[in-house]
C-alpha cells in the first residue's frame, strides 16, 4: 500500500530591498556605458543595492519576517529554513543558521542551498518533498543576494547587470490537489566556467594578487550564459509541465528569473504566453539571482495578480551551469 502524500503549496510570501538605488545614469559616470544601451540590451533601469556593512542576512530576515505574517505562521512552528544564495554573510556559518536564530525558529533545521540564480527553485522543490514526504509541515524558503559586494564596479560588462534584494516565501499543506505539483532540476558542470567567481574558495584563496588582478568578483562570459539561457528557460517549464501533467495552454503566469528582458521574452514566446501573463520586474531590480524569483513572486502576490486555482510556472537559470522550473497551482484565497 503506498501512502499517501501531502500536496505542499505556498503559505505565504515576502520580499526586501535595500533603499539605495543606482540608476543607469549614475552608472554613466563609473564606467564607459549608456542609458540607452543598457535598457535596450537588458531592459534594466535601475537596481538597488545594499548600504556599506549591510549584509544579506539583514534583507533575508526582513522578507522571512513578512513571509511568515502573510503565511499566519509563527517562527516557532518552522521545521526547517533553506536560504538560497551565493553572497551568504560568511561561508560559515550558513545563513540560514543566522537566520533560524534571529527568526526564533527553535526547532527548524537550517542550511544554505548553492544553485546561483536557480537557488529558489531548486529549494522549492526541496522544500515541497519534505512536506509532500510527510517529515515536516512548515518550510521556509528564502532566496538573498547582496550581489553589489561581489561585482567589479569598473567592469561594464558585469556591473550593469545586478541589483540586491531578498524574497521569502513559507511552504506547508494545503488542499489537495494545490501547491507545488511537479519540477524540473537540472545542471551542466561542464559550463561551469562561464560564469564564475574565480578566487572564492579552496581553489584560488583569496590573495593579494588575486585582490590585485579583481579575481574575488563575478566573471561572466555573457554570450555564453545568453545561448544557453534562451535554450534552457523554456525547455524547462515544459518538463516541469510534462511532470506535472499540465500542458503550456494551461499555464496562467510565468514568474521567470529576471536576468536579461530578451530572455524572458524569448521563454515566454516558446511558452506562447503574452507579456501580460509573464511577472517581470527586472526594470527596477536588475538580477538579483536568487532573489530574482521570490521577489517577483511575492511582489505579484501581494498586488493580488493571482487568484486561488492559478497554474504558475517558476523558471531559472544560472551558474552551475544550473536550472529549475516549478509548476504551482496557487493555493491562496484572494
Ligand atoms: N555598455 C556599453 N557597451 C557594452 C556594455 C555596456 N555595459 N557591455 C558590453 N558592451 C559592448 C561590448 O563590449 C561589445 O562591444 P564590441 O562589439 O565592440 O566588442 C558590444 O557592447 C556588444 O556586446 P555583447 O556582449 O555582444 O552584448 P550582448 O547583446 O550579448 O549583451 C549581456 C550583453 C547583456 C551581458 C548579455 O549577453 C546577457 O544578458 N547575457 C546573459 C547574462 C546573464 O544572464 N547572467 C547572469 C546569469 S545568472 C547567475 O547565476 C548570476
Amino acid at each position: 500500500m503506498t501512502q499517501k502524500r501531502t500536496s505542499a503549496g505556498i503559505l505565504g510570501t515576502g520580499w526586501c530591498v535595500p533603499e539605495k538605488t543606482v540608476t543607469n545614469s549614475d552608472l554613466e559616470k563609473m564606467v564607459d556605458t549608456s542609458d540607452a544601451w543598457i535598457v535596450e540590451r537588458t531592459g534594466i533601469h535601475e537596481r538597488h543595492v545594499a548600504a556599506e556593512g549591510q549584509p544579506v542576512s539583514d534583507l533575508a530576515e526582513r522578507a522571512a519576517r513578512m513571509a511568515l505574517e502573510d503565511a499566519g505562521v509563527a517562527a516557532e512552528d518552522l521545521d526547517l529554513i533553506i536560504v538560497a544564495t551565493l553572497t551568504s554573510d560568511r561561508i560559515i556559518p550558513s545563513t540560514a543558521c543566522i537566520l533560524q536564530d534571529r527568526l526564533g525558529a527553535k526547532k527548524a533545521a537550517a542550511f544554505d542551498l548553492s544553485a546561483a540564480c536557480s537557488g529558489f527553485a531548486y529549494g522549492a522543490a526541496v522544500a515541497s518533498q519534505f512536506i509532500a514526504g510527510g517529515v515536516y509541515r512548515h518550510v521556509l524558503v528564502i532566496g538573498a543576494e547582496t550581489l553589489s559586494k561581489v561585482v567589479d564596479w569598473t567592469d561594464r560588462n558585469t556591473c550593469i547587470l545586478f541589483g540586491d534584494g531578498a524574497g521569502a516565501a513559507v511552504f506547508g499543506p494545503v488542499e489537495d490537489g494545490y501547491g507545488l505539483l511537479g519540477f524540473d532540476l537540472g545542471s551542466d558542470g561542464s559550463g561551469g566556467d562561464v560564469l564564475d567567481i574565480p578566487a572564492s574558495g579552496s581553489l584560488h584563496p583569496v590573495t593579494k594578487e588575486a585582490l590585485e588582478a579583481h579575481q574575488q568578483y563575478i566573471h561572466m562570459d555573457g554570450k555564453a550564459v545568453f545561448r544557453f539561457a534562451v535554450k534552457i528557460m523554456g525547455h524547462t517549464v515544459e518538463e516541469a509541465l510534462k511532470k506535472s501533467n499540465h500542458t503550456k495552454e494551461e499555464l496562467d503566469w510565468l514568474v521567470p528569473h529576471q536576468a536579461n528582458i530578451r530572455i524572458i521574452d524569448s521563454a515566454a514566446k516558446r511558452l506562447e504566453l503574452p507579456m501580460e501573463k509573464v511577472i517581470i520586474n527586472i526594470e527596477k531590480y536588475g538580477n538579483m539571482s536568487a532573489a530574482s524569483i521570490p521577489v517577483a513572486l511575492a511582489e505579484a502576490a501581494h498586488a493580488h495578480r493571482f487568484k486561488k486555482g492559478d497554474l504558475i510556472a517558476l523558471a531559472g537559470f544560472g551558474a552551475g551551469l544550473t536550472w529549475a522550473s516549478c509548476i504551482v497551482k496557487w493555493a491562496k484565497e484572494d
